[in-house]
């Protein structure tokens, strides 16, 4: 990268046409060619080692902002940001259960749990910048259409701010648990007779009409605070790259920030070799899968169906820097069913880790690319974690039921006592 010092720390070009934006802009997308917008900021002025050890001393001092897992990394996210709006956010664990060794034939595979963040997925490590900078802005809303997590985290970082906010999600199709966040938190929550595709076009005209701040994952600097998933993972790898990072693909947003983080933390010399991204869709709705099957030669959509309702999503926003992210890493991108998502969910759960239905896509897609050989039984994986378990309780319940490993009957005391005997003498 060229370093020019007229430069302010950061601002906005365009993906498509390269247009420039300052920082400042609110508009969704570039006003010349309708593409979407992406943050560049002037790299710090420091060797690598420095910028580890920064990192490393803000993750040791003390509380709020500086000790979150998304702004300890701000010098690659937002510097110019001062007042922040964190609550705070990451420090989510690398786990390792030899079950998911078993299950996918690996010898050691992490998860990072990303369902350990404030409002219980990913969403918040966006939100807390793309709020950060709405108040920056001095918005008077902020908008967003969703599954489900990205509202609950709106929601919760919007009520923390002080600002209004408006979401439209898809009737029917929203797991309890996101739902109840959302209105819980104060959101203004409009249940939209449709599909997430419909809600997300009419929440840009709306936004674009009204003079709201959209803060879907189109936002730039939502992207920006997603990078430090991937960040915080390589700082608790040591900055020892591994051979995959697999994650669940929808709207492609996290896709694309995955990519964004890689480009640049190879650029800064904070890895020296890029790890495999490999995004895994619900065979229901696997527009970008396949793409992938011929080089991405057109951009598809589909009418998405998958009780992963998460990744419920016929026609991703990010399509075109997703493509960038996995030919950039040499990814992959995989479809898996959703009874290979459940039975993936099913051991995920009963290791004591759980997660909602879409994360599991990740274990699931990891399985069947080390059974076709894709992924070595020797490399290293980390797959994400996007969402807590609790997010979906009704799935969790059915996935137990169907496994037979449950069930909601209902015992009277000695029914229940009778049960026990025979669990206690092992029948
Ligand atoms: N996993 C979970 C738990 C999600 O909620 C989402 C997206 C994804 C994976 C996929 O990420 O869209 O960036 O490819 N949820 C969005 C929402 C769409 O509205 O909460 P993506």
């Amino acid at each position: 990268m060229k370093f020019r010092t007229d430069r302010p720390p950061t601002w906005q070009a365009c993906g498509e046409c390269g247009n420039e934006l300052p920082v400042n802009d609110a508009r969704a997308r570039c006003p010349v060619c309708g593409g979407l917008l992406e943050l560049q900021h002037r790299p710090p002025d420091l060797t690598r080692d420095q910028l580890i050890e920064r990192f490393n001393t803000r993750q040791r001092r003390g509380l709020d902002a500086p000790a979150s897992g998304v702004w300890r990394f701000r010098d690659v996210v937002l510097p110019g940001a001062e007042r922040v709006i964190s609550h705070p956010e990451g420090n989510t664990p690398l786990l390792h259960r030899e079950a998911l060794d078993r299950y996918t034939g690996l010898s050691r595979l992490l998860l990072k749990h990303e369902g350990h963040n404030p409002t219980g997925s990913f969403k918040d490590r966006g939100m807390t910048v793309g709020v950060t900078q709405a108040v920056r802005l001095g918005a008077a809303a902020v908008a967003c259409a969703s599954t489900g997590n990205t509202s609950a985290s709106l929601a919760a970082y919007a009520a923390q701010a002080g600002v209004p906010a408006l979401v439209l999600v898809p009737a029917g199709n929203v797991a309890l648990g996101k739902l109840a966040q959302s209105l819980a938190y104060g959101a203004r929550t409009l249940l939209v007779r449709g599909d997430f595709d419909a809600c997300l076009r009419l929440v840009e005209e709306a936004s674009a009409k009204l003079g709201v701040y959209l803060l879907n994952s189109i936002n730039p600097f939502r992207l920006e605070g997603q990078k430090t998933i991937v960040l915080e993972l390589l700082q608790q790898l040591g900055w020892e790259a591994p051979d995959w990072i697999a994650l669940p693909a929808g709207n492609l947003g996290n896709t694309a920030a995955f990519g964004k983080a890689l480009r640049e933390a190879h650029g800064l010399g904070l890895i020296d070799r890029v790890p495999r991204l490999l995004a895994v869709q619900a065979a229901g709705a696997a527009p970008f899968a396949a793409g992938f099957s011929d080089d991405f030669a057109t951009r598809r959509r589909v009418r998405a169906e998958t009780a992963a309702t998460a990744i419920r999503i016929g026609d991703p926003a990010s399509w075109d820097r997703a493509v960038d992210a996995i030919r950039f890493s040499n990814g992959y991108v995989a479809a898996v069913s959703d009874a290979e998502i459940f039975a993936a969910k099913r051991v995920i759960d009963s290791c004591g880790v759980g997660c909602e239905p879409a994360s599991a896509a990740s274990v699931a897609g990891v399985r069947v690319l080390a059974e076709r050989g894709i992924i070595g039984a020797g490399e290293r994986v980390v797959a994400v974690l996007t969402g807590h378990l609790l997010k979906d309780p009704d799935a969790a319940l059915a996935a137990r039921v169907a496994g037979g490993l449950g069930s909601e009957e209902s015992l009277t005391r000695d029914e229940a006592l009778a049960h026990l005997g025979r669990v206690l003498a092992g029948s």
